[in-house]
């Protein structure tokens, strides 16, 4: 199959958003662009249309999708809300969406199993990329799209990076420029709880636990049991109890990887170089004074924000930058960790999958 690559900028904008809605309605898949990542988007409502991007990614079907809407009232279409979590929910909507919050919700029956990998939940989003938003727009059915890259690496910020990971596996990759926010949306699952709003955080992402604070109680998930991680690891659970009781079957360790092995130690002493072997570092900031910089001799060294070291820069470069050590040809990359705070926690979260080999 050929990929075709057509660009969103300005005047071109009209001719490539009817053209994607096209291949939607066609029942194919086509790579988006959203603020975030790049997605890899179908109709949502045709289980066909779905199967094919599990099929271009090489995606087990147990690992569900987020469905992208067009609108903050479409969710009522899609999900079964009581009152109390009705009203939980608009609050989270009215301050995040749209944008890169990601809310796992009950689902109605109008989603199909594929989707949700048989979860009696789904996850929604409404994205705040232009682009995308007119697409959805256009289309009228919710879009279900992870991530454009082949199942377990890294995520695409850019058309270029979704060519290098699905070139001939799609036909079509819709150019929306690089992604602003360059990590992951932030997943939750949203409950009603005794006395405060839950939010159950699955994902780490650009919208951080700080602002999720001012609505409700943030709780970081448990560590998968390991009867779970097994199944995660080896093969599709065997009844909807199992996928349940797994509770984010994305949070497989392995995940977001470079085909390079990439270490991210505890501290800088505890790197021990193997002779012979030729190594890159992924600097935050490219100081000194963080313990990295001068603690070998760095064949490539890529810095995430140099100088002062802002969050926000490092998580628009991250993947990018993975990505450039990854292609440089060293036997293995070594990962400064960025500050534990604010979006240094989702930067910290990537690089520890990405260090995970399964
Ligand atoms: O920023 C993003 O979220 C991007 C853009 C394209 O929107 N999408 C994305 O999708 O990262 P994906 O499929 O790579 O990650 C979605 C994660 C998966 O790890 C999946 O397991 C989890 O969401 N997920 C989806 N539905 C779920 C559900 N019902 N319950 C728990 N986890 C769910
Ligand atoms: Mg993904």
């Amino acid at each position: 199959m050929e990929t075709e690559l057509v660009y969103a900028e300005e005047e071109m904008a009209n001719e490539a958003i009817s053209k994607a809605v096209k291949y939607l309605e066609a029942g194919d898949v086509v790579a988006l662009p959203t603020e975030t990542v790049y997605g890899l988007g179908a109709n949502a409502l045709d289980a066909d249309a779905v199967v094919k991007i599990f099929e271009a990614k090489g995606r087990p079907s147990y690992d569900p999708l987020i469905i992208h809407l067009s609108s903050r009232e479409e969710i009522h279409n899609y999900c079964d809300l009581s009152p109390e979590l009705d009203e939980i929910v608009q609050k989270l909507i009215q301050e995040f969406w749209p944008g890169p919050l990601t809310m796992v919700l009950p689902k109605k029956d109008i989603i199909p199993d594929i989707v949700t990998s048989g979860l009696p939940t789904v996850a929604v989003r409404m994205s705040g990329h232009p682009i995308m938003q007119e697409i959805c727009k256009a289309f009228g059915k919710p879009i279900a799209a992870p991530s454009a890259n082949r199942f377990g690496r890294i995520s695409p910020t850019s058309a270029g990076a979704v060519l290098k990971e699905l070139d001939g596996k799609i036909p079509l990759i819709v150019d929306g420029g690089a992604c602003n926010a360059g990590l992951e949306s932030t997943i939750i699952r949203v409950e009603v709880g005794k006395n405060n709003p839950e939010f159950h955080l699955l994902r780490a992402g650009p919208v951080v636990k700080e602002d999720l604070q001012k609505i409700g109680k943030v709780i970081r998930p448990k560590k998968l049991t390991e009867r779970a991680r097994k199944m995660l690891m080896e093969k599709a659970p065997e009844s909807s109890s199992d996928t349940e009781a797994m509770q984010a079957p994305g949070m497989l360790e392995s995940h977001y990887a470079p085909e390079t092995p990439l270490y991210f130690f505890d501290k800088p002493e505890d790197f021990k170089p193997e002779e012979g072997k030729i190594y890159g570092l992924l600097s935050y900031r490219g100081q000194d004074k963080d313990g990295y910089m001068d603690l070998h001799e760095w064949d490539v060294i890529e810095e995430l924000s140099p100088g002062k070291g802002k969050l926000a820069e490092a998580s628009v470069r991250l993947f990018h930058m993975l990505r450039l050590l990854d292609e440089s040809g060293v036997d293995a990359i070594v990962a400064e960790p960025a500050a534990e705070t604010g979006l240094g926690v989702a930067i910290n979260d990537r690089l520890r999958r990405a260090s995970q080999r399964s």
